[in-house]
């Protein structure tokens, strides 16, 4: 079996970060999102993964490049336009070739393994096997209508979802879906949907099986879901100190100070992760903390955020919350009259005040 894994689309949910960075490296717990798809992929004894990148791709080739860290082989994909999941699908079919493949977006995180999803799909000798997860706002997704335990019908977006249901997106399918993808037209929105590939399988009377995602499933494709994400995965994260906190700072709960981090006369309370060469000065770090390599944060508090690589955060006199920070951006306190905001601010940023 193969793995195919997305890595390309626009992203534009996720700017300003996604202007100057592709989406799927973006840190969970300072571990690119994409990494976490790679390390599932591999541990369900998968070696074979195509990886489907934008037109250039190199962000993502850099970041990943021959696959050996993981024990794969990766074959890099380019796309050349955005044009849809089932378009992702159908330009791989030279990759693919007739073996079973699972599809994995990814810039989705799941608990768990593939393991068990795959066992299915092969026991059941079905065409596709999709994962659905139990959401509070199917209209999001693309939505299974269920009959006595089967799928029936499946709509992308319904404004009336028949379900509960999300489908997820870990799929495995066998060669019919080529058929599909190559069959199916455009949407409105000018895109081959995987949601209408799966229909085409229903109305082709192909077989389609399905699991039930149980504990969490997130489909990181807006600020709030990236920082969800972040609160599951250091949910699960245990201590491990390379860097080091003075007599002066009290760090509790599970904490990751990576190589040369200091913690100079600060509160920490985990679960926390600071990154390489970071300095974390007369403040305070809450829970769910992500702070990446080579930071300052002086004399302020943090919680609840992401702070990617080389921000500074500088006697910022309320506390930060719910925040996601780009490489580099700077809070810092005014320090010539007049005392005013200041803002300089890149294109699609927020800002919210109190
Ligand atoms: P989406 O999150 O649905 O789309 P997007 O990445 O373009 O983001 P936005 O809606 O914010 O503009 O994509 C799901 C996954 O599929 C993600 O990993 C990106 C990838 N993808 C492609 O690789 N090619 C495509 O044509 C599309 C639509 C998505």
């Amino acid at each position: 079996m193969k793995a195919l894994i997305t890595a390309g689309g626009k992203g534009t949910r996720l700017r300003p970060l996604t202007h100057t960075q592709n989406k799927h490296l973006l840190p969970i717990a300072n571990k690119p999102i994409l990494y976490y798809a790679l390390e599932k992929v591999a541990a369900a004894g998968i070696t074979d993964v195509g990886i489907v990148t934008n037109r250039e791709g190199t962000e993502v080739k850099e970041a990943l490049g021959d696959g050996s860290k993981w024990g794969l082989k990766i074959t890099y994909i380019p796309q050349q336009d955005p044009l849809g999941l089932a378009h992702v699908v159908k330009i791989s079919q030279d990759f693919i070739g007739d073996e079973p493949f699972v599809f994995y977006l990814g810039d989705n995180m799941v608990v768990g393994g593939l393991e068990k999803f795959i066992r299915v799909f092969e026991a059941s000798k079905t065409n596709c096997h999709l994962t659905l997860a139990r959401v509070k706002d199917p209209e999001r997704f693309g939505v299974p209508e269920l009959k006595n335990n089967r799928i029936v019908a499946i709509e992308e977006k319904p404004s009336s979802p028949k379900s509960e249901f999300a489908v997820s997106g870990i799929y495995i399918y066998d060669k019919t879906i080529f058929e599909a993808v190559n069959h199916i037209k455009p949407s409105d929105r000018g895109e081959l949907e995987i949601s209408d590939a799966h229909q085409y399988l229903l109305d082709h009377n192909y077989q389609i099986s399905y699991s039930e995602i149980t504990g969490w499933w997130k489909d990181t494709g807006k600020p709030e879901d990236i920082l969800e994400a972040n609160r599951l995965i250091l949910e699960h994260t245990k201590s491990s100190i390379a860097g080091t906190f003075d007599r002066e700072s009290s760090v509790t709960g599970e904490v990751v100070l990576e190589e040369g981090a200091k913690i100079i006369n600060s509160v920490v309370r985990g679960p926390v992760v600071v990154g390489r060469n970071t300095i974390i000065e007369n403040s305070f770090l809450g829970p769910f903390t992500s702070i990446g390599e080579e930071c300052l944060i002086k004399k302020s508090e943090v919680e609840f955020s992401i702070i990617l690589n080389r921000c500074e955060i500088n006697d910022v006199r309320v506390r930060i919350e719910n925040s996601l920070l780009g490489h580099g951006a700077r809070v810092v306190k005014a320090t010539v009259r007049p005392k005013t905001h200041r803002f300089m601010v890149g294109d699609q940023s927020l800002i919210e005040m109190r």
